[in-house]
């Protein structure tokens, strides 16, 4: 035998010389949960570990992560049922306390990227990314809110807007109301081929945002289609995403990889709620050997192309990696 792959796997050095993929604390996003309030800390049922958080706790939060090197968070508001109407209007008022929130977060820790959610459904008493008619989601008139709602986050503080909705042309809307307000240094990473997933589960109970009818196949991705995520990308790239995202992660590896042969802008992969749940409840019952499954994990969507991981890991990650 001339060729024996055995060889390049013989020592952990030589392994390490042969590691093809890397998982850094500088790949990953946090994502966060925030409530109004004050000396609130409440875990999200179904996702052991995570907490919906009142701004005190956020700062402290942000604190240890940047200690354990993660730089880069995303923020999600769980907003009060009272406050939500049909056209979202909370998602851009003057009292929100999410927006404060960003504002405080940015002038305590200034080299902390902040990260921000667009898309209406923490807002819609209807619990739907866009705006409700006949029973109908309808897209032209939900752009000119999550136009509000992206104006408002930029000028709170947000280094980067996340439009979460689906809607058709929104990159193209958003990018020119941040540009005609001058924020032309804010970056978007749009929710390129984002599926419409039974994934996005303890997501949507940590925010109590689950649609009130019907579900989001209108306007996210059926989970059968690979070469539709193209036409998403295509029109992402054109009206001026800065990263093109794919979630959920894990069941969508191949999607992430063709984006990355397809487009020359960083890729970003969502490991949503329900694939952190998942690994926590087998961990929990002493299933599966957590310390070793999560990084793998990680490693796996790294590997299929994501130079971005959104993920309810990191903070353990970066745990993990310091020790
Ligand atoms: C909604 C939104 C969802 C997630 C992020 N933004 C859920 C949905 O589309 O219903 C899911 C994230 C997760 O499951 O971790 N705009």
């Amino acid at each position: 035998m001339l060729r024996r792959p055995r060889r390049n796997r013989k020592t952990e050095v030589i392994r390490s010389q042969a590691r093809e993929t890397n998982v850094g604390v500088e790949n990953l996003i946090y994502p966060l949960f925030v409530v109004d309030g004050q000396n609130h800390k409440s875990e999200v049922k179904s996702l052991p570990g995570q907490f919906r958080m009142s701004l005190d706790h956020l700062l402290n939060e942000v604190e240890e992560c940047m200690n354990l090197g993660v730089m880069c968070f995303d923020l999600f508001p769980a907003v009060e049922e009272s406050l939500k109407d049909q056209m979202g209007t909370y998602g851009y008022s003057k009292d929100n306390f999410y927006l404060k929130y960003i504002k405080q977060v940015k002038s305590r820790f200034p080299e902390a990227m902040i990260m921000t959610d667009v898309a209406m459904d923490p807002y819609s008493s209807d619990g739907h990314d866009g705006v409700v008619r006949d029973g109908k989601i309808v897209n032209d008139e939900t752009l000119d809110v999550l136009a509000k709602m992206t104006l408002a986050q930029a000028e709170a503080g947000a280094d980067i807007i996340g439009p979460s909705d689906m809607m058709d042309g929104r990159v193209e809307y958003i990018r020119n109301e941040l540009d005609y307000n001058g924020y032309t240094d804010v970056s978007i990473m749009s929710y390129t081929a984002k599926y419409a997933s039974a994934f996005y589960g303890p997501f949507r109970d940590a925010l109590d945002s689950a649609p009130k009818f019907g579900d989001k196949k209108s306007y996210q991705m059926d989970p059968a289609n690979k070469r539709e995520a193209l036409v998403e990308a295509e029109l992402d790239y054109m009206e001026g995403a800065d990263y093109l995202m794919v979630k959920p992660a894990l069941c969508y590896l191949d999607v992430i990889h063709m984006l990355k042969e397809e487009y020359p802008i960083p890729i970003a992969a969502y490991n949503v709620s329900g694939e952190y749940a998942m690994l926590k409840a087998a961990a929990q019952n002493g299933w599966i050997e957590y310390d070793r499954a999560m990084p793998e994990m990680l490693l796996s969507i790294k590997r299929a192309g994501a130079d971005v991981i959104l993920t309810y890991f990191a903070k353990e990650f970066a745990e993990l990696n310091k020790a």
